[in-house]
């Protein structure tokens, strides 16, 4: 059984309200997404800004609000609203966010910051507490003296390590890793790397890991999906992607990785063109009004999804007709 199994999920905010105050608009970030993850394993979700991955990472938490679709995390639907239900993902899963900053409470020294966590989610004995919260702080590579700062007098490589600490503190069999280390150093970045690496080898932890930079997502996942204006266009294997992407868009993101420097990021805007407005999705493939293979079907109709072998995508071109 798959430790998480997300179908046809949508996540919408409202986003303005006519004059009337009669219909107001939805911004559909989340757009009928489908996903699965076996316990230990690590999957990459790519996509450019705005692309709604961080909406699909904090609803698969229950931290955004849902609108239709299901997540079923260790057999149980938390979708369905039971409490319980929601608890117990809550005991079982942590967020580490994308802005350090804001992701910690100001008012709480870093050391109050994680026996708050210890605590709440009654993960260890109270005598054991102090020593739980100075093993964590090792275990990110931070010095234990840190424990009786504030945020404000850290670097955002200190807080992005404070907010992994805390992500551990939880013992998650899921963590949500939101851009979790794209502020940080290189070296720092590799530290981060190598301690996410060694944790799925020793207590088996899953991870979902949100990233906009290609070469981290090569170099630590198992496979990786690739979202495009709320879906999920692209899935499978990490080097079958890389090697040989199967959708347009795909295959754009990896021909802007330079050559020469795998540590590049991906471009702010790998196409040419500004991808749609998520308030007005065109009908069709959301990708058509970019695509350098579209057909006059494309505008109109959705794309087929396609499945071969551990993989699958979302385009009205067969494999045999796509020419990178
Ligand atoms: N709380 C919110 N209220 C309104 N719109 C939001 C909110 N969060 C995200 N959005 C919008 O949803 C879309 C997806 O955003 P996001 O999930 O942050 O994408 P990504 O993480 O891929 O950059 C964007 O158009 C963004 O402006
Ligand atoms: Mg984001």
């Amino acid at each position: 059984m798959s430790l998480l199994n997300v179908s046809e999920l949508h996540v919408h905010f409202p986003a303005s309200t006519s004059w009337l105050g009669m219909r107001s608009r939805w911004l559909k970030a989340v757009n009928g997404v489908s996903l699965n993850l076996e316990q230990g394993e690590i999957l990459g979700l790519v996509g450019e800004s705005g692309s709604g991955k961080s909406s699909l990472g904090k609803a698969i938490l229950c931290l955004n609000e849902t609108h239709g679709g299901k997540i079923v995390f260790d057999g149980t639907d938390v979708t369905a609203g039971k409490r319980g239900d929601i608890q117990r993902l809550r005991h079982e899963t942590a967020m580490i966010f994308q802005d350090p900053y804001t992701a910690l409470n100001p008012r709480l020294s870093v050391g109050e910051t994680l026996r708050e966590v210890l605590q709440i989610q009654r993960k260890c004995p109270p005598e054991r507490i102090v020593e739980r919260v100075e093993e964590l702080l090792r275990l990110v590579g931070l010095p234990v003296e840190i424990a009786s700062r504030k945020p404000q007098s850290l670097s955002g490589g200190q807080c992005q390590r404070v907010g992994i600490a805390r992500a551990l503190a939880v013992e998650p069999r899921l963590i949500v890793a939101d851009e979790c280390i794209s502020a940080l150093d290189v070296s720092i970045q590799g530290q981060i790397i190598n301690l996410l690496l060694e944790l799925r080898q020793r207590i088996n932890l899953t991870l979902l890991f949100i990233s906009h930079d290609l070469s981290v997502i090569r170099r630590i996942c198992d496979r990786v999906a690739v979202m495009y204006m709320g879906q999920i266009i692209e899935e499978g294997p990490v080097e079958a992607i890389f090697n040989h992407p199967l959708h347009p868009y795909t295959a754009a993101l990896i021909s802007a990785i330079p050559q020469l420097d795998p540590s590049q990021a991906l471009p702010p805007h790998p196409l040419p063109g500004e991808p749609p407005s998520p308030m007005q999705l065109p009908a069709g493939c959301t990708f058509h009004s970019r695509c350098r293979y579209a057909q006059s079907v494309c505008a109109n109709t959705q794309p087929p999804t396609r499945y071969l072998k551990s993989r699958r995508y979302s385009c009205v071109l067969e494999e045999t007709q796509f020419k990178n």
